[in-house]
């Protein structure tokens, strides 16, 4: 009785939620041509007759140097037009976080229906609009328009040499193609300067003109690429460079390894063959001698497990999102990246379950409950913590960028129905299917006191150098990731991301195999943290270049957006770290079990 009900409540969470990701009028939606990811509810018809209404939709208004700080547009003292009829936009989960606002412009445009320049309002200019309007033009703002889902980019104004005279573009002339029946190309042109004084009326003014194209509808958000700038002679270079990196890393590693490795057993099986007298004269040393400790429990072991639970999902995520994008050409729709990406996310919550909770099954830990809330709500719990704080500057700011409560709500609701049920799921497989400490040697009761060693043998130093490498190959995508979401830049090469995972995976298990062989060799057992941590300390090498790029790449500046830039750049570090960490983990565990396997233990 129990049991059945609370299956009901989950899934009608599960439906609730799944209506915040998708708009909740798909009729509605699919007419204003704003359809989502055509995944569930509709397909994108954005099919016009001739005379039919087109809308164009205000955005935001905000600094050219700073993608991410946007406003409403009308938080700027602009006017809109007369026409008030329009059924109201409703907008996605992933646009609301990412603050897309999308409000009537009341200018009216019917499909295929020129319209001369004429006045749509008059702005009654006193001392506080032109204040607005100067502090808009003196830090380069833009504006951002929608036709039919095609985004439009408009400068505000303009200031003479001097900066003492400022002006603003009063005419908007747009310039739409369409093919057949649909919309494929549009133009803006900002003219008609006029100058801003007190106690004036300043005309906004617009017109139309329609053209016949010949750009495929497929092919209308081409023009919105940059391929010069992606495709760049630069990045085909370093994916090639990383790639020979990980060839000649790979190649090393097997090497050394397998003729190191051969010689060890080589050695063991001698030392075998002697009688305990010579033995206890011989020389033993090397990675034998830990056999009773390596797979001792890791210090900590909840939070260990909870971080490489944790990991593997990010790293299911990423995969699967990528995927995603490069079948789907993601960009063309508003914020459906980052409802694909939370959608995902929640679906891919088994994974971390079964990783975090198998682990710990299998390093004895037993308050496995706390371990799964620890680990289901890590991630989420970062990532809402930093939004929360910079939520606040943006409201002080009044920053489109504020999270409505709605949204909130919407997330919280995520995390307590979808993912900590799944969570419970994969937790609960990982432990039955997985849970076996099924080692190949015992643990000694007593751990083995760890050698002096060398100061570079030291796991602090092996964690620090560790992420040196797998920086290395991911350094120039990181430069692509960063300018296209700081800057204005489309990112469409998902391709190049998807080889980049793979490289950095790659790299990242080699490098942390080689570091742990180190470590074991010098007899020091405390292996996991130390793999996980080699593989991690990437992440404080992005971090770290995050920096240069905020001093030498772009031109932000006052508290929100720094709070923003560096906020979401450590959420972003930490996520990529916990994901190398995981992935350097898992490889390396798998490495040690092998060579434990084959060497005899007497
Ligand atoms: C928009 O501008 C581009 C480049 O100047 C031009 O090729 C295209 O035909 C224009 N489209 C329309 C609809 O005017």
């Amino acid at each position: 009785m129990m049991g059945s009900s609370w299956w009901k409540v989950a899934a009608a969470a599960f439906l609730a939620v799944a209506g915040f990701l998708l708009p909740v009028d798909a009729d509605e939606t699919c007419r204003t041509g704003a359809a989502y990811a055509d995944l569930i509810l509709c397909v994108v018809t954005s099919q016009y007759t001739d005379k039919e209404e087109v809308v164009l939709w205000m955005n935001t208004v905000g600094p050219y140097h700073n993608r991410q700080e946007t406003y409403k547009y009308f938080s700027l003292p602009f006017c809109a037009g007369s026409k008030k009829t329009i059924s109201h936009y409703h907008e996605t989960l992933g646009e609301a976080l990412q603050g897309v606002e999308l409000e009537f412009s009341g200018l009216d445009i019917k499909f295929k229906e020129e319209v001369m320049q004429n006045t749509y309002c008059e702005i009654e200019m006193d001392k506080a609009k032109q204040d607005a309007f100067v502090y808009a033009i003196k830090n380069h703002y833009w504006y951002q328009m929608y036709i039919d889902d095609l985004p439009i980019w408009g400068i505000v104004g303009e200031a003479d040499e001097n900066g003492e005279e400022h002006y603003l573009w009063t005419y908007k002339k747009l310039e739409i193609g369409y093919n057949g029946n649909r919309i494929v190309d549009v133009n803006l042109t900002s003219e008609g300067k006029v100058k801003l004084m007190p106690n004036t009326r300043i005309a906004m003014s617009y017109s139309v003109k329609w053209k016949k194209s010949d750009v495929k509808f497929e092919d209308r958000f081409d023009k919105y690429l940059d391929p010069s700038f992606f495709q760049h002679r630069i990045h085909w270079f370093s994916i090639f460079n990383s790639f020979m990196m990980v060839i000649f890393l790979v190649g090393l590693v097997s090497m050394i390894l397998m003729r190191t490795l051969r010689k060890d057993y080589a050695r063991y099986s001698k030392e075998e063959e002697m009688d305990d007298m010579d033995r206890d004269l011989g020389d033993e040393y090397g990675w034998k001698q830990v056999h009773g400790d390596v797979f001792r429990p890791s210090s900590h072991p909840l939070i260990f497990s909870s971080l490489i639970g944790s990991g593997c999902q990010i790293f299911s995520v990423s995969f699967i999102v990528i995927i995603v994008a490069m079948v789907e050409d993601l960009y063309t729709e508003r914020g459906s990246m980052l409802s694909t990406a939370i959608f995902v996310y929640a679906a891919t919550s088994p994974v971390n379950g079964y990783f975090g909770g198998s682990l710990y099954a299998k390093q004895g830990g037993r308050r496995w409950i706390k371990q799964m809330f620890i680990g289901a709500f890590m991630i989420p719990a970062m990532v809402c913590g930093t939004a929360f704080f910079i939520n606040f500057i943006a409201i002080y700011y009044h920053a489109s960028r504020a999270i409505p409560f709605g949204t909130m709500v919407a997330v919280c609701c995520i995390c307590f129905f979808v993912i900590l049920p799944l969570n419970l799921v994969g937790t609960i497989l990982g432990r039955n299917l997985s849970g076996q400490p099924n080692f190949p040697c015992r643990v000694n009761a007593v751990p083995r006191p760890i050698p002096e060693k060398k100061w570079f043998m030291e796991p602090a130093v092996i964690v620090c150098l560790g992420g040196i490498l797998p920086f290395g190959s991911i350094f120039i995508e990181m430069y692509f990731i960063f300018t296209s979401f700081w800057a204005y830049k489309i990112y469409y090469v998902y391709g190049f991301m998807m080889l980049v995972l793979v490289i950095l995976c790659i790299v990242t298990v080699c490098v942390t195999i080689v570091c742990t062989y180190f470590l074991l060799n010098a007899e020091d057992y405390r292996w996991q943290w130390t793999s996980f941590l080699s593989a991690a300390s990437t992440a404080v090498y992005v971090y770290m270049y995050s920096f240069y790029y905020y001093f030498f790449k772009t031109k932000m500046y006052g508290l929100f957006q720094t709070s923003f830039y560096f906020g979401y750049m450590a959420v972003f570090s930490t996520a990529l770290g916990i994901m190398c960490g995981a992935v350097g983990y898992m490889g390396t565990s798998a490495f040690v079990k092998k060579i434990y396997t084959n060497v005899k233990i007497d």
